[in-house]
């Protein structure tokens, strides 16, 4: 049989996400990988393949706001494409929700979800600790390869909800307040990973402004400890994550075609 063409869309801060759609890519035969920071910019984008997957991070059990901004300006050309989401999260939980609100960006473009899979992975966020990060990253490809066995199983999971709350990372704001301080030495890393261009130098120092994804890449990738990942200092520090097979500059090629 043909096997079906594939889009997958990535975005990633750290790198569990782009290692992810990197295993999806190589397994899967006539598939394209398109960085959704890359695409971002454009007005329109029809896609023409069979197949859709959308590859990212959880955040606060949603789903990132640049990945809901593609969708808004996606359609799609075959009649009935499959779409399916594979997110990226520190433990496998209840993500019903998650994908519900996937599927309501999805049916706002006249189509739907029609699967989803969920692969445990090192946490980034401010609460993570790095406790079981060493376990997930050596069962990532396993767990990768688990859930393609089943990309063409029957689906009969619907996602529909008629209770979606919005929820924080629905809109773009700096609302937890991400700044730099004096430790700042101006070298732009975080400015070439901002996948919403939200970092700025003035006078040697980095600004971050309010259109914020709250992804985490400056604080991740900055080589200082200048940047604060919160407002509240008390939980604007933790330990810096990087996915092991990602580097600096992979994450900034994550923004060009
Ligand atoms: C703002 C933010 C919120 C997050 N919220 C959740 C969450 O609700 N549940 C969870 O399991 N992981 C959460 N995480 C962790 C990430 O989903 C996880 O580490 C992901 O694999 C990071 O992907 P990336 O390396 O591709 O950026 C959050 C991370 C960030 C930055
Ligand atoms: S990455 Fe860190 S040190 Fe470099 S410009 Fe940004 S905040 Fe400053
Ligand atoms: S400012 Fe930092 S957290 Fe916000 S979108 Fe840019 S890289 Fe992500």
């Amino acid at each position: 049989m043909k096997p079906k063409s594939t889009s997958i869309y990535v975005f990633s801060a750290t790198g569990n996400s782009l290692t992810t759609a990197k295993i999806l890519h190589h397994e899967i035969e006539d598939s394209r990988l398109i960085s959704i920071a890359s695409v971002l910019h454009e007005n329109e984008i029809v896609e023409e393949a069979e197949r859709t997957v959308f590859v990212f991070p959880i955040y606060f059990q949603d789903v990132p706001f640049p990945v809901k901004m593609l969708i808004s300006k996606m359609t799609w050309s075959c009649e009935s494409p499959e779409i399916i989401a594979v997110s990226t999260s520190r433990k496998v939980q209840k993500t019903d929700e998650v994908y519900q609100r996937l599927h309501a960006e999805l049916e706002k473009r006249g189509t739907a979800l029609s699967d989803a899979f969920s692969i445990p992975m090192p946490g980034n966020s401010w609460a993570n600790e790095p406790d079981e990060d060493e376990l997930y990253l050596n069962q990532q490809e396993a767990a990768v390869l688990e859930c393609l066995k089943y990309f063409d199983r029957k689906r009969e999971k619907d996602y529909s909800s008629t209770d979606l709350k919005q929820t924080a990372v629905s809109v773009l704001n700096n609302y937890r307040g991400i700044i730099s301080d004096d430790s700042c030495i101006g070298c732009g890393r975080c400015v070439q990973v901002c996948p919403m261009n939200n970092i700025h130098l003035e006078r040697g120092k980095a600004i971050v402004g309010d259109n914020c994804a709250v992804c985490l890449a400056c604080f991740h990738w900055c080589p200082k400890e200048a940047l604060w990942m919160s407002k509240n200092m008390a939980d604007g520090r933790r330990k810096k994550y990087q996915h092991p097979k990602v580097s600096f500059e992979d994450i900034v090629k994550m923004k060009t075609r």
